[in-house]
């Protein structure tokens, strides 16, 4: 495991705003690294993640060779990419929850950074990954310009997001960032057309927008805060017809406002 060295020059007299997100960023993800363990520990919820997973891979052009993976948290999807791409790297503000990548994803490089100045060499990768992490960042715009920095022409951006359109999804992940210890108050999710927006801002083309997760992502996907499904006999059963379900659901244009989150695939503009 590696830390980027300390910048220099004027970004590294950012504002005080980000700087403080970033510490506090760090402090909730310290805490939150055990959970993250037990979150994956259960069958149903492992399906779960993976079926997520495999969504955001069936995007990984033939041929790509180098994957970051930014905010990789404690690196369950990361160990994924590494069994397919060897050679996957892992980046994260979060040391703590490195840590524990450490123990899924042994023989990944795993990197403690900042996704707002990233600390490789521009066009070194083939494709880069954002799993829930950009939401956590305050300068969305910074943070996609740096995705685009990595990437060659011919790169990737694959990103899965918490996804705003519907109000009762925005009205419930408000006040639940706001009371739960476990979540940041500044954190938002994004509508469909904002993130679009943010990322072409960043110089993407924007050249896939899906919704993904319904019922199996309240139910299958965080027993940590809802632990319902636990207790349900057949439960890995149950998360399998509720993965298909809500494929059904997030494919049909009106009830796709169901959806909480959003997978966005862009390609740096020419
Ligand atoms: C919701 S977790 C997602 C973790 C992982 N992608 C997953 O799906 O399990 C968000 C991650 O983003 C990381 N993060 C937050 N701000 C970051 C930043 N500025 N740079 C890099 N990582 C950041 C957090 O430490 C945390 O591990």
């Amino acid at each position: 495991m590696t830390s980027a060295p300390p910048q220099t020059g004027p970004r590294a007299a950012d504002a005080g705003h980000g700087a403080a997100n970033r510490q506090s960023q760090i402090d909730l993800h310290r805490d939150l690294a055990p959970r993250y363990a037990y979150r994956y520990g259960f069958e149903f919820s492992r399906l779960f993640q993976e079926d997520w997973h495999g969504e955001m891979i069936s995007h990984v052009p033939k041929g790509a060779r180098l994957l970051l993976d930014i905010g990789c948290g404690t690196g369950f999807f990361l160990a994924e990419l590494a069994e397919h791409h060897p050679g996957a790297v892992g980046l994260d503000i979060s040391h703590d929850m490195l840590k524990v990548s450490d123990q899924y994803v042994p023989n990944a490089r795993l990197v403690t950074g900042d996704a707002e100045r990233l600390p490789f060499v521009d066009g070194g990768f083939d494709v880069v990954f954002c799993k829930g992490s950009l939401h956590h960042t305050r300068d969305h715009v910074a943070f996609l310009a740096e995705c685009g920095r990595m990437l060659g022409p011919t790169g990737v951006l694959i990103m899965s997001e918490p996804c705003n359109d519907n109000p009762l999804i925005r009205l419930a992940r408000k006040i639940l960032y706001k009371k739960s210890k476990h979540f940041d108050e500044g954190d938002e999710g994004f509508t469909r057309r904002g993130i679009v927006s943010l990322t072409e801002r960043a110089g993407f083309e924007v050249t896939l927008v899906k919704k993904y997760g319904v019922f199996a992502y309240v139910f299958a996907g965080f027993p940590d805060h809802l632990g319902i499904l636990r207790f349900v006999p057949g439960n890995a059963w149950i998360t399998r017809f509720l993965i298909g379900f809500d494929r059904v659901l997030c494919a049909i244009p009106g009830l796709s406002i169901l959806g909480f989150h959003i997978v966005v695939v862009g390609r740096p503009r020419a």
